[in-house]
């Protein structure tokens, strides 16, 4: 085994690399206030005077001059010194850090697709007798493109070779100049063999590279301090708080009082040495187009920032009466979406969030973040960096996501294998994508999992589109792929299909389907049908429907927690044109238009009701909608019996069971507690305004054939569609955007999923996505998992049962109680299923992390 190594160094050549960017850093500072001192210094009148005189003849000087001049000692001010040193190494630093590391990857590229590629292929057909010192010197060249198969030479010949491969490492713009440690495999042999082993009887040419657990963020830190200094309860002094809060802020005036002056000449030092530098870079990005490595590492920054200081939720400290009353809510329209309109941050209540946060609220406008005025869009990404045979892509991305990185909840050995993709369709991000397959169409297949309806996308040139269909048998090995070419609108459709025969076009097939999967569910299931759909429609009619006192608005408290800081931030920062999102996408603009155009139609399938055939009227499609039980079991029914529908049928009882015991107590039980319900005007009004919203749905509901059929459905059936409803929202604001929106494996990995890829590698390349998108995505993935609620409560301060309105305490601590505890033996079945994955067979044998209610929060985050 080769002993490849997943951490990234962080000490030797990096800790050099800073310190030669602190000094040349600390130069620039120097010479640039002191730079008029220095003009004015060697240009100063009296030396000036000396000079013509003494060079005139004509003039007879005075002693003291001549001896001023010829034995004064040579005094050169320290300026005079470092304005010659720091313009030599300057050059030599461009040089160094900006112009070796340009053409290096000019040549790379070059190397790649251009002239250098055209040349080597010239030179390794020409004659074997000519062009000999040309084919000695690009040897190396030759061997990598594949144009040469020879044995290397030995001798002398290798030895400068070796010489010369460790001087590209060492060189700028090698792997030692940046500090990341990618060991090459002790034997050649070694070069494409799978970093994780594969089960017995499997074989992958594609690596499948570990997946890294990150520390603890930065946030977990601060919030320990602020546990620490928790007043009065830290320091039991619980009789006067008062006093505690005032000793400890008298404490932090006399510190401010003494080290104001320190502070005050730090601050006053920084704005002379950097003021002129921060109000270039402000410049910079609000009037030209920063280059989207900038920008990535701005929003790093950013998140960096903000999680520092985020305060983690805690549900026991709620207060009921800082809840807003109902009203109607400022909203501003979703870009690309039709008709979508997501309530501004500033309409959130109960959302702490941070310092961040704190400072968006003080936005003179809602779109300040997105406006010219302070950011500028960066252009899409367009310069595409390969990965190089055998580098890890998951090291690339943890070096600089590792602070910021989400806990990785899931556990894949294996990514790349033909078991994995039945893994990833049946435990993975396919599970709720899963189909039956028509065997009359396709002959010994059972199960398929699309995304062939985004193949028709428009993509920005030398992108790659989406697309893929596998298909897999009754047992779940793995068939064929069907992959929907690109055609114009005149052409015949056109696909190809690929076998298991473990070639790299097969490969490759694969990782087309993941990926695709991965952009698809990412874009329409979790942001836009989990995020702005669902979440944002239901939160903005409980909102303005149901008043702060009303027993479902309370009950919705944590799960609609944070729901409309979060979509707002979604919407000008990650749907908003070239925005993260849409810079990470292949799809041009036309693509992107015809996406979110389109998304409610490219739901899962039972999120599209089946209107055509006209068997059901309004009602019962708004009971199919809601009702989660009786669309498993019509999966179940069909033989999509998995163990994904099982957990989420066990689950779905288990809220439902919640929701209708807080419905019984406030509302109470029999006809009495229907009649109740049907006579609650809000509510109905809540649900109403839900069922008209929702775009996906908007069709069937939009004539307003709901409203009119009301009044006449019986009680008992409108309790039905109350539970059945509430109980929807929550299992899709928990389990459902888990499902979605728990990919920090995947998306730590370019060679896993990826975002977008280069049309190229079809024919040549490592099979992973490129560096700018790998940073991309992983950062993405980082910027999108801000800490929410837990479901089930581990400490104290998780209780959010304080909210509700009850009759009594113990009623309200039973209700809760109950709940917590039926999640708490779920949670033990969820854990025992994965520990026992191994004597399971084939396929059941992975395990399942999104049901699992330790790992759930209350409501969506991003
Ligand atoms: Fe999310």
């Amino acid at each position: 085994m080769p002993a490849w190594n997943v951490n990234v160094t962080f000490g030797g050549e990096k800790r050099r690399r800073y310190l030669k960017v602190a000094v040349l850093g600390l130069g620039a500072c120097i010479i640039w206030p002191s730079w008029p001192y220095f003009v004015n210094s060697a240009t100063s009148a009296p030396r000036g005077e000396i000079h013509s005189r003494a060079s005139d003849l004509r003039v007879t000087l005075p002693a003291a001059a001549v001896l001023d001049v010829g034995s004064a000692p040579a005094e050169p001010s320290a300026v005079q010194i470092l304005v010659p040193l720091l313009c030599a190494i300057i050059p030599v630093a461009y040089w160094w850090y900006v112009l070796v590391p340009f053409k290096r990857r000019e040549l790379a590229a070059s190397k790649r697709k251009g002239d250098m590629k055209e040349y080597l292929q010239d030179l390794a057909i020409a004659p074997a007798q000519e062009r000999k010192p040309e084919r000695w010197l690009f040897d190396k060249y030759l061997r990598e493109a594949k144009l040469i198969e020879a044995g290397e030479a030995s001798g002398l010949p290798k030895a400068v070779q070796t010489v010369e491969a460790g001087l590209q490492e060492q060189l700028p713009g090698g792997n030692a100049q940046f500090g990341v440690r990618v060991s090459p495999p002790a034997d050649p042999s070694m070069e494409k063999a799978p970093l994780l082993p594969l089960p017995a009887g499997e074989s992958s040419i594609a690596p499948s590279w570990p997946v890294v657990q990150p520390p603890e963020p930065a946030y977990s830190t601060l919030n320990d301090c602020q546990t620490c200094l928790r007043c009065p309860s830290a320091y039991g002094c619980g009789c006067c708080s008062t006093l505690c809060y005032a000793t400890l802020g008298l404490v932090v005036f006399a510190l401010f009082l003494v080290l104001y002056p320190f502070v005050a000449a730090l601050a006053l030092v920084l704005l002379l040495l950097f003021g002129w530098l921060a109000g270039s870079v402000m410049v910079y990005l609000a009037c030209l187009r920063p280059p989207p490595a900038l920008v990535w590492k701005g929003a790093k920054l950013l998140q960096l920032t903000r999680l520092t200081f985020y305060q983690l939720p805690k549900a026991a400290e709620w207060r009921v009466t800082d809840l807003k009353p109902k009203a109607k809510l400022t909203t501003g329209l979703l870009q690309y979406a039709i008709a979508v309109r997501v309530p501004f941050l500033s309409e959130d209540e109960l959302y702490a969030g941070g310092l961040f946060e704190s400072l968006v609220r003080l936005a003179p406008s809602a779109e300040f973040m997105t406006s010219s005025m302070f950011f500028s869009a960066p252009p899409a990404i367009s310069s595409l960096s390969s990965f190089r045979e055998g580098e890890n892509p998951v090291e690339y991305g943890m070096e600089v996501c590792r602070d910021i990185y989400p806990k990785v909840v899931q556990e894949w050995k294996d990514k790349t294998s033909d078991r994995a993709l039945a893994h990833f369709c049946l435990h993975g991000l396919g599970a709720h994508r899963l189909e039956k397959a028509d065997p009359s169409l396709h002959t010994g297949c059972a199960y398929v999992v699309r995304t062939n309806q985004l193949a028709a996308l428009p993509v920005r040139d030398g992108f790659e589109h989406y697309g893929n269909d596998v298909y897999f048998d009754k047992d779940f090995k793995v068939v064929k792929i069907v992959r929907e070419e690109q055609v114009e609108p005149w052409e015949m459709p056109r696909s190809t299909t690929f076998l298991p025969d473990g070639s790299r076009t097969w490969e490759y097939a694969k990782f087309c389907f993941r990926s695709s999967l991965f952009s698809f569910v990412t874009l329409v299931d979790h942001l836009y049908g989990c995020h702005l759909q669902l979440a944002n429609v239901v939160v903005q009619a409980m909102r303005e429907q149901l008043s702060s006192d009303h027993p479902i608005r309370r009950f919705l408290l944590p799960f609609s927690y944070g729901t409309i800081n979060i979509n707002d931030l979604a919407r000008q920062t990650l749907v908003t044109r070239d925005s993260f999102v849409p810079q990470l996408l292949p799809l041009d603009n036309e693509g992107l238009q015809l996406a979110w155009a389109s998304a409610y139609k490219l739901l899962p399938p039972e999120y599209v009701l089946d209107t055509a055939s006209g068997s059901e009227g309004p009602m019962e499609l708004m009971e199919t909608l809601f009702d989660r039980e009786k669309v498993i079991k019509r999966k179940q029914e069909q033989g999509l019996d998995t163990s994904y529908y099982q957990q989420a049928l066990r689950y779905w009882r288990i809220l439902r069971k919640f929701v209708a015991d807080y419905l019984d107590h406030y509302y109470g039980t029999g006809s009495r507690g229907e009649m109740a319900l049907a006579a609650d005007e809000e509510l109905k009004l809540f649900l109403l305004q839900t069922v008209t919203q929702l775009q996906a749905f908007s069709d069937p509901f939009s004539t307003g054939q709901v409203h009119e059929l009301w009044p006449s459905v019986p009680n008992s059936r409108k309790k039905l569609i109350f539970i059945n409803f509430l109980t929807r929202f929550c299992e899709l604001v928990t389990v459902g955007h888990e499902q979605v929106g728990q990919v920090q494996a995947y998306a730590q990995d370019a060679s896993f999923c990826a975002f977008s890829w280069s049309k190229s590698l079809r024919q040549e390349g490592p099979l992973v996505g490129p560096k700018e998108v790998a940073l991309g995505g992983a950062l993405l993935m980082a910027l999108t998992s801000t800490p929410m609620p837990r479901l089930l409560a581990q400490s104290p301060t998780d209780d959010w049962s304080h909210v509700f309105p009850a009759m009594s305490e113990g009623d309200r601590a039973k209700i809760f109680g109950d709940f917590q505890s039926e999640l708490r033996k779920f949670s033990t079945e969820c854990d025992e299923y994965n520990a026992t994955a191994a004597e399971r067979p084939f396929p059941n044998d992975f395990g399942l992390w999104v049901f699992n209610p330790k790992f759930l929060e209350t409501s969506v985050s991003i």
